[in-house]
């Protein structure tokens, strides 16, 4: 049986909904904080909060728990400034709760959700994994803690563990059931769809004097079902006995804000009302995974590397449910 932890949010759901089509056992935690029954495509669910070590003996004890997927976190870098509390509760606390669980009951398999927030202002670009890290938000900061409490318990205890840096995760379901429901949503692509859609009034571009191009920032965009893929492979790494190990998953080729905005308006076919703003503090130029290491050890090949493939089917999700999950 493999746990996914956060198995009702965005990309959580659809890895549920990809492990039961290669016809895993899926059971999934998840306290609904920011997750919604609607996008739980299947598997058996265990409603609970990750940080409550109760409900974590419950579920190892009740089933036979071979890898655990966590994607349970809160993930406004933002947020994660005002509130740093929040961010070292959900997120470094749940982690600590439920790598002490693996180890009572004797689990050793873990694939952690991380992201390119670990790294900060990029030195190098493409990012490599062996990047420096330092993030410049209490999100990120809780990540990179994450993943030294990987690490540690992985040479004390013996877990083995897979970190994946995600760059900007994007798309939706190619089948069109389950999407992206961020409440409040803080994604560019989204957010452009909803101003295509009227459910904003417009869309802004911080910033459009940076050394790029079209002068706006630069990002790295990577299919959610992509995303999905890399994490089967990982535990398909995890079966076969590999050590630890971390990976950016990207696509490796960025692209800018105003390319999403001119994508989006192709896939839409009509004009995005489209506001110019100063830059933001904090916002680098670029940020481009390398995700050479993927592609070379786990035999990762996004399989929609496209934007506008990743924008359609984003955009297919958001005109069948204009109230997201309800
Ligand atoms: N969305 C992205 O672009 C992106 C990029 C990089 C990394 N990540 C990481 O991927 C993971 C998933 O992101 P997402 O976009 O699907 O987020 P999400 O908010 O949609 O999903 C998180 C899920 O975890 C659940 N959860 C949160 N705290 C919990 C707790 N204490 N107990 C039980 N369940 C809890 C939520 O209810 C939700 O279902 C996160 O760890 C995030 O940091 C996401």
């Amino acid at each position: 049986m493999l746990l996914i932890v956060g198995g009702a949010g965005y990309i959580g759901s659809h890895m549920v909904k990809y492990l039961l089509q290669k016809g895993e056992r899926v059971v999934v935690l998840d306290n609904f904080a920011t997750g919604h029954r609607g996008a739980l495509a299947g598997g058996v669910l265990e409603q609970g909060d990750l940080r409550d070590p109760e409900t974590l003996n419950r579920v190892f004890r009740a089933y036979d728990i071979e890898c655990v997927f966590h994607f349970a976190a809160f993930i406004f870098a933002g947020e994660s400034m005002r509130d740093p509390a929040k961010y070292y509760d959900n997120n470094v606390l749940g982690c600590l709760r439920l790598m002490e669980a693996m180890r009572q009951h004797g689990v050793s398999q873990i694939i952690f959700s991380s992201t390119a927030a670990v790294y900060g202002e990029p030195v190098e670009v493409p990012i490599p994994e062996t990047h420096p890290q330092n993030p410049t938000n209490t999100y990120g900061e809780t990540k990179r803690v994450m993943e030294g409490m990987l690490r540690w318990y992985g040479q004390a205890y013996g877990v083995r563990s897979m970190a994946l840096r995600y760059f900007n995760a994007a798309g939706a379901d190619p089948d069109g059931e389950l999407g992206e429901d961020h409440r409040p949503e803080e994604h560019l692509i989204p957010l452009t769809l909803f101003a295509a859609l009227g459910r904003r009034e417009s869309i802004s571009v911080f910033g459009t004097d940076y050394d790029t191009p079209d002068g706006s920032c630069i990002r790295d965009y990577v299919h959610v079902w992509d995303l999905c893929e890399a994490h089967y492979l990982a535990l398909q790494r995890l079966r076969a006995g590999a050590p630890s190990d971390v990976y950016n998953l990207g696509n490796g080729q960025g692209y800018s804000v105003l390319e999403v905005i001119r994508t989006a308006e192709q896939v839409v076919g009509k004009p995005i009302p489209t506001v110019y703003a100063p830059r933001r503090s904090g916002d680098p130029a670029r940020l481009v995974a390398s995700s050479e290491k993927a592609q070379r050890e786990l035999g990762w090949r996004p399989r929609y590397p496209q934007l506008e493939t990743m924008i359609e089917h984003a955009y297919q999700w958001f005109v069948k449910h204009p109230n997201g999950y309800e």
